[in-house]
C-alpha cells in the first residue's frame, strides 16, 4: 500500500488554507460609506486616509497613492530623477514589473545577483557593476524580508545614487527595527489582488523627501503641482489615481495588518523552528537577526542531495498531494523573453537602447539566482501564515514523510 498522497495514500493535510482577503465586515462597511459619500474618485477623503495610515505605519514623511505597484515603481524612478539612458541595479529573482519599471523611466536594468541564503540582492556584486551611468538602485524586500539596507545605502551614497526600496511585498517588515519604505530614498507599495494589504489593485510611493513627492504627486495628477491649480500642468503627467474604494480597501486592510503581521511572523518563526529537525530544508535567511519580514511568501530552500536527489520540482508536487501546496516561483528575469527576445521591444520608443542593440542580456550569468529558480527555490504564500501551529507542523510532518519515503517517488 503507497503511503505518500501522490500515490494514493492519506494526505497529511486534510484542511484547507485560510482565505484571502479576509473575510470581514469592515470591508464592506467602508465600501458602503464611499458610495453613500458620491465621491468615488479625486478629492475623496478615503484615499488621503489612507495614505496617512500608511505614511504613518511606516514612520514615512510623505505618501502618494496610486494605480498599481507597478506604477509607483515607475514613479518613485522618474521622481527620484532617474534619466532616459541611464542605468538602474536590481536582483534578477523577483516580479517583472521591479525591472520593467526602470524600462518604463527611459532607463536600463542593470542584473546583479543575489544572495543565495536570504534570496534579496547580495551588496557585495553591486560595486562591481556600477558604471558612470548609474543612477539608482532597487532594493527589493523579497517575499517581505528586507534587503541589507545599510549596506546598500552606504555604498548608493558612496556613488552617489539612489535607492529605491520594492515593498511591495514587505508591508510593516522591519529592517534592525526600523520600517521599510523611507529608508531608501523612496519606497514603492502593491495592493494587488494577493498582498498582505490589497485593494484588488492600487499602489504608493512613500518617502520622506517633499520634492520626490510633490514629483511622485505630479505624474499621477496629469502634470498637476500640489500648490497649483486644476487647470494648470506644469509637467508631463498621466492620470495614474487611486479611486475612493481602493483608499476604503487599504484603510481597512491597514488596520487588520498589526495582527496579521504578528501572526504570520509567529508562525514564520515556529516554523523555522520545527525545519532545523529537517536535513535539506530551511526559511528564508533574514539579513540581519533583528529583522522581521511581512511574510508575504515563505520562501523556502531546498536541497536535493539531503532527498536522495528527488528533484525539487518532483519534491513539491508531492508536498502539493500531501495538502500543502508550493510554487517554484520566478524564472531569472533577463531569462524571460520580454528581456531576452528584443522582437517585443520595438513598439516601445523608450526601448530604443534594446533594438539598437545597447542591451543585451544574453551573457548575464547569475549563479545564485538560477540555482535558486531552477533548483532550489520554492514557496507557499502569505495565507500560509494566518493559521496556527497545526498547520505549520502539517507541512514539517509532510516534508518528513516524503523523505521517510524517498523510495516510493521516481522522476514525472
Ligand atoms: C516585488 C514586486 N514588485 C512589484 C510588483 C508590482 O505590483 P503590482 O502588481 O501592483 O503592479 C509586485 C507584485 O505584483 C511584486 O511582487
Amino acid at each position: 500500500m503507497p503511503v505518500l498522497a501522490i500515490n494514493g495514500g492519506e494526505k497529511t493535510r486534510t484542511e484547507g488554507w485560510p482565505a484571502w482577503p479576509p473575510d470581514d465586515p469592515g470591508f464592506l462597511e467602508n465600501i458602503t460609506k464611499v458610495i453613500e459619500s458620491k465621491v468615488w474618485g479625486v478629492s475623496g477623503e478615503w484615499t488621503l486616509r489612507a495614505q496617512e495610515m500608511m505614511a504613518e505605519h511606516h514612520d514615512a514623511r510623505f505618501a502618494a497613492a496610486c494605480a498599481s505597484g507597478t506604477s509607483a515603481l515607475e514613479l518613485a524612478l522618474r521622481a527620484v530623477g532617474v534619466r532616459p539612458g541611464q542605468e538602474v541595479i536590481v536582483p534578477p529573482y523577483t516580479f517583472v514589473a521591479t525591472a520593467s519599471s526602470v524600462v518604463a523611466a527611459g532607463a536600463i536594468p542593470i542584473f546583479v545577483d543575489i544572495d543565495a541564503e536570504t534570496f534579496n540582492i547580495d551588496p557585495a556584486k553591486i560595486e562591481d557593476a556600477i558604471t558612470d551611468r548609474t543612477a539608482g538602485i532597487i532594493a527589493v524586500h523579497i517575499g517581505g524580508s528586507p534587503a541589507d539596507m545599510d549596506t546598500i545605502m552606504e555604498i548608493a551614497r558612496r556613488h552617489d545614487l539612489k535607492v529605491i526600496e520594492d515593498c511591495a511585498q514587505a508591508h510593516g517588515a522591519t529592517y534592525k527595527g526600523r520600517k521599510v519604505g523611507a529608508i531608501g530614498d523612496a519606497g514603492a507599495f502593491s495592493f494587488q489582488s494577493s498582498k498582505n494589504v490589497t485593494s484588488g489593485e492600487g499602489g504608493m510611493v512613500l518617502t520622506n523627501d517633499p520634492d520626490v513627492y510633490s514629483r511622485a504627486w505630479s505624474v499621477i495628477n496629469v502634470g498637476r503641482v500640489p500648490e497649483g491649480g486644476w487647470y494648470d500642468h506644469r509637467v508631463m503627467g498621466w492620470n495614474l489615481r487611486m479611486t475612493q474604494f481602493q483608499g476604503a480597501l487599504i484603510c481597512r486592510g491597514i488596520e487588520l495588518l498589526p495582527g496579521h503581521f504578528e501572526l504570520r511572523a509567529k508562525n514564520g518563526d515556529y516554523l523555522r523552528e520545527r525545519l532545523e529537525e529537517i536535513d535539506g530544508v530551511s526559511l528564508q535567511k533574514l539579513t540581519h537577526p533583528d529583522n522581521v519580514s511581512a511574510f508575504h511568501l515563505y520562501i523556502f530552500s531546498y536541497a536535493s542531495e539531503a532527498f536522495g536527489g528527488l528533484s525539487r520540482d518532483r519534491f513539491i508536487q508531492a508536498l502539493g498531494a500531501e495538502g500543502v501546496p508550493c510554487s517554484k516561483g520566478y524564472n531569472p528575469l533577463y531569462r524571460e523573453g520580454v528581456f531576452s527576445d528584443k522582437v517585443h521591444m520595438d513598439q516601445f520608443p523608450f526601448c530604443e537602447p534594446y533594438y539598437a542593440g545597447e542591451c543585451d542580456y544574453s551573457d548575464v550569468v547569475c549563479p545564485a539566482c538560477e540555482s535558486v529558480c531552477d533548483e532550489r527555490g520554492f514557496w507557499m504564500s502569505q495565507r500560509t501564515g494566518l493559521t496556527d501551529d497545526q498547520a505549520m507542523d502539517d507541512i514539517v510532518d509532510a516534508m518528513l514523510k516524503i523523505k521517510a519515503n524517498l523510495g516510493e517517488l521516481t522522476e514525472a
